[in-house]
């Protein structure tokens, strides 16, 4: 497959998704995301690949979605065409997708991030929803996931002044899993990825599962999901194997 504003690599069993547009610092426009959407649906189906990494270049994960394609956009056409809903399509992925955050990540390019199950971002990395700034109002899930994550006062105050904060005080309001030296992004990343390919494939969605539950269900309801699951996975090799390799003191061998 042939990819004009992404590049498309593995390591072993992780798909690896570079954002690759520096002449417009990774904004996303259409036929990126288009391109993003067709390289995860291809993971997706790819029985070897158990986690995608996703990163952008040192300077911008990505400094928002294409102000150049929106600025003569009208209703209609956003409307039907249902207009950037790709980031969408992203969030919805079953296998664990990680965002290696450095540089800018900007209205849809922070929306982007937040889409995927977890950041890990580079003590570089500056974040920002300033869709407020533009005009309009982060259309990629920015309200939605970030008020979840942070409260309702910050998410409020971040979208409202737009205001851009760095990956410190991204961490310390949980926006972001974990900081690292730019220098040191890519390599933790890629061994975050790794560990996570390298588990038993079933539990491993099995967890994104119940995860993805939380924003869904009530309490109640997510621990009956959580507990089912749990219940199912006794059904599978791998609980024998992992559990069986722990009481030989020996690594476990997971299906494939
Ligand atoms: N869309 C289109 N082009 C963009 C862009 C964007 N979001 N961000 C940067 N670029 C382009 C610039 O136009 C510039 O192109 P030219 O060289 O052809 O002029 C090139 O990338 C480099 O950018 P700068 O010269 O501005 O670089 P800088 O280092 O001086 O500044 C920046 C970097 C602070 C990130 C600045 O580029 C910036 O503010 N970008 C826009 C950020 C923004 O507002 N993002 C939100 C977009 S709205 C959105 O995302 C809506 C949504 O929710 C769906």
């Amino acid at each position: 497959m042939s990819y004009q504003h992404i590049r498309v690599e593995r390591d072993g069993a992780v798909g690896l998704i570079v954002l690759d547009r520096p002449q417009a610092l990774n904004a996303l426009n259409s036929a990126l995301l288009e391109e993003l959407n067709r390289a995860l649906d291809a993971f997706e189906h790819d029985r070897e690949i158990g986690c995608v990494l996703l990163s952008g270049s040192d300077k911008a994960f990505a400094a928002g979605a294409d102000i150049r394609e929106m600025v003569g956009l009208h209703f209609p056409d956003s409307y039907l065409e249902e207009f950037f809903a790709g980031v969408d399509r992203v969030a919805a992925r079953r296998k664990p997708v990680i965002a290696a955050v450095a540089g800018y990540a900007l209205g849809g390019g922070f929306e982007l991030a937040l889409a995927c199950d977890f950041i890990i971002a580079a003590d570089n990395a500056r974040f920002a929803l300033p869709e407020i700034t533009l005009g309009v109002l982060p259309g990629g899930g920015g309200t939605q996931r970030l008020a979840r994550l942070v409260g309702r006062a910050k998410a409020m105050e971040m979208t409202l002044t737009g205001r851009q904060f760095d990956a410190a005080e991204a961490e310390r309001c949980g926006v972001v899993a974990r900081v690292v030296p730019l220098a040191e992004l890519q390599a933790t990343a890629l061994d975050t990825a790794r560990q996570i390919a390298a588990r038993s494939r079933t539990a491993v969605l099995m967890i994104k599962e119940c995860i993805q539950r939380c924003d869904e269900s009530s309490l109640a309801e997510g621990l009956r999901f959580e507990r089912r699951l749990f219940h199912a996975a006794f059904a599978t090799a791998d609980q024998k194997e992992g559990m069986g390799a722990f009481l030989e003191k020996r690594p476990a061998q997971f299906q494939r």
